[in-house]
């Protein structure tokens, strides 16, 4: 399966401190917005990332993440020169897709729960049609919105109605089959010119191919769309590293315990950082695998 991660738009609802710099590689606590979606791929066994970003931005993006390989990724970069909408992801990566299955996870989105990695190893294998991962909110009408019966089989999907018939939100991580390309390609701009990715999860639940998995209470899908947002968002991540003592979406620890890196490559990596607090944990996650210890299942 392929990754896309999905890093354009303007951040307009963030501005000013959007106007030099994309949102995805604003600081949620200790590290770029961006690691906590691509910590998502990773984490679901996703090794070859596409990431899409404006013109202006790309080249920041590559600066911060190279090629992937220190990390044991392959990661290409692609442009999306204006916000053509979600589903356009699939035009400007079709070359990147190629005949895989793929994920999108939107750039600003952050996960974190136990069993995350389950969920995610279990769905993405033989997707046919769209796995859908939806979270209860309190005001779903800012969000593609899922409709599901008494057994949970998704029956209607809307982006932002006005009175949703479920408090069900579509979070921004998506998985399909191939066939999504071709879907996109047939798609209408809605009304407000965009592509939308709600418009290609109706086409399959239109071929019964699509499918929701229920990210319930006690997992955390976080917002970072508005100042409050982004800052609840930072101090939540704080809040769990501090009093756990590890942390959240470090994606040096993730590739090494995923066995993308080794040992030596990972300690490597944190010496590199090693003045910041972020760098010397990297180096006691290397140094302390060689010591029986506990090793948590969510990142
Ligand atoms: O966060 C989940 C929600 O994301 C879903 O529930 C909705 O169904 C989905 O439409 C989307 O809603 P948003 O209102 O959050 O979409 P927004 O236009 O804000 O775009 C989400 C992110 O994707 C944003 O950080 C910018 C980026 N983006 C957006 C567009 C339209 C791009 O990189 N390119 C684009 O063309």
């Amino acid at each position: 399966m392929k990754g896309i991660i999905l890093a354009g738009g303007s951040g307009t609802r963030l501005q000013p401190i959007t106007l030099v710099i994309s949102k995805q590689l604003l600081p949620v606590y200790d590290k770029p917005m961006i690691y906590y979606p691509l910590s998502v791929l990773m984490l679901a066994g996703i090794t070859d990332i596409e990431i899409i970003a404006t013109p202006e931005d790309l080249p920041r993006f590559r600066t911060l993440l190279g090629d992937g390989s220190s990390l044991g990724l392959c990661l290409s970069y692609a442009e999306q020169a204006k916000p053509r909408g979600l589903a356009d992801a699939f035009l400007v990566s079709e070359r990147h897709i190629g005949d895989d299955s793929v994920a999108l996870v939107l750039g600003d989105n952050i996960f974190h729960g136990h069993g995350f990695i389950d969920i995610l190893q279990t769905n993405s294998r033989d997707v046919d049609g769209c796995i859908l991962f939806g979270y209860p909110v309190h005001d779903p009408q800012r969000y593609g919105v899922a409709d599901i019966d008494a057994d949970g089989n998704v029956v209607d999907l809307v982006e932002k109605p006005e009175r949703p018939r479920s408090n069900l939100a579509v979070t921004g991580l998506y998985f399909y089959h191939n066939d999504v390309v071709a879907l996109a390609k047939d798609l209408q701009p809605s009304v407000r010119g965009e592509l939308e990715i709600t418009d290609i999860n109706r086409s399959f639940l239109a071929q019964n191919r699509a499918r929701l998995v229920s990210l319930g209470r006690g997992f955390v899908w976080l917002d970072t769309g508005t100042h409050e947002a982004l800052i609840e968002a930072g101090q939540y991540v704080e809040i769990m590293e501090r009093r756990q003592g590890v942390r959240i979406a470090c994606i040096e620890e993730i590739a090494f315990r995923m066995g993308y890196i080794d040992q030596e490559s990972c300690h490597r990596l944190g010496r590199r950082l090693a003045k910041s607090p972020y760098g010397q944990y990297i180096m006691n996650v290397a140094a302390a695998d060689r010591m029986p210890a506990f090793v948590p299942t969510n990142y």
